[in-house]
């Protein structure tokens, strides 16, 4: 298994405002799934990806990433994890306000000794015309693109993506969910996608649903409907 979750528990605040956010989650993923992860706004979606991230601790529980324990890494170790092991697209994008696209990109692109090619990924997210750009005149779904190829650049093991066609219309989000398909299929990257967009889960190998910070489904697609004959 390349990622293997156990008893997963995060707890936020004390007292009368104390939260139990993640309830004991346990899930595996073979190297080269896709995954998506559906559930209810505030049911411990992003809290579970951050953790698996190594953005976030937890209270209990152990996360294996081909075979390495996260949980419990010194603060060095968890972001060696993170630069050589995770691409993370997060729901609200994060870009550097003072970097042009193509520098929010670069500076990725600089950590990782198997980049992708930058040209490419600006070519096919649609964001060449836009490399010079700063991220605050850019729309939300060009942000959302650009957040995108600086999580691929670095051509990570494990992919993790928060909303990642949040912002996009229906024909941009289909072009990067083809996107996604394509680069797992050509370098095996793990993928976890977090999404409120039901279409998704018909494309990728596996489906988790999570209530209140508990696994209520999970299943393996039996079929998988490639990302360009998904309907929405
Ligand atoms: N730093 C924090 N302090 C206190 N509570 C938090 C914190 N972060 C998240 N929570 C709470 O944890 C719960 C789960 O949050 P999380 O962001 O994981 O939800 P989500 O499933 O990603 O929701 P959405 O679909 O809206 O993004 C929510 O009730 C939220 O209020
Ligand atoms: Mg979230």
């Amino acid at each position: 298994m390349y990622l293997e979750v156990e008893n997963i528990k995060k707890s936020y605040g004390e007292g009368g405002s104390y939260v139990q956010v993640l309830r004991g989650i346990s899930t595996q993923l073979r190297e080269g799934q896709m995954c998506v992860i559906l559930g209810p706004s505030g049911s411990g979606k992003s809290t579970l990806l951050n953790a698996i991230g190594g953005l976030d601790t937890v209270d209990g529980g152990s996360i294996r990433v081909d075979g390495k324990e996260i949980t419990g890494l010194k603060p060095d170790a968890l972001s060696d994890y993170r630069r050589d092991s995770i691409g993370f697209v997060f729901q609200f994008y994060h870009l550097i306000p003072n970097l042009t696209v193509r520098e929010n990109i670069e500076v990725c692109q600089y950590l990782s000794p198997v980049p992708l090619s930058l040209a490419e990924l600006l070519e096919t997210l649609g964001l060449s015309s836009h490399q010079n750009k700063f991220p605050a005149q850019l729309s939300g779904g060009q942000q959302q693109r650009c957040a995108l190829a600086r999580a691929l650049v670095k051509n990570p093991r494990l992919l993790l993506c928060d909303e990642p066609t949040g912002a996009l219309d229906s024909k941009t989000a289909k072009e990067i969910l083809v996107l996604l398909e394509t680069i797992n299929q050509k370098y095996k990257t793990t993928m976890l996608i977090v999404t409120h967009n039901d279409a998704i889960q018909h494309m990728v190998h596996k489906v988790i649903q999570i209530r209140d910070g508990e696994i209520h489904r999970e299943y393996e697609n039996e079929h998988r409907i490639p990302a360009a004959d998904l309907e929405w």
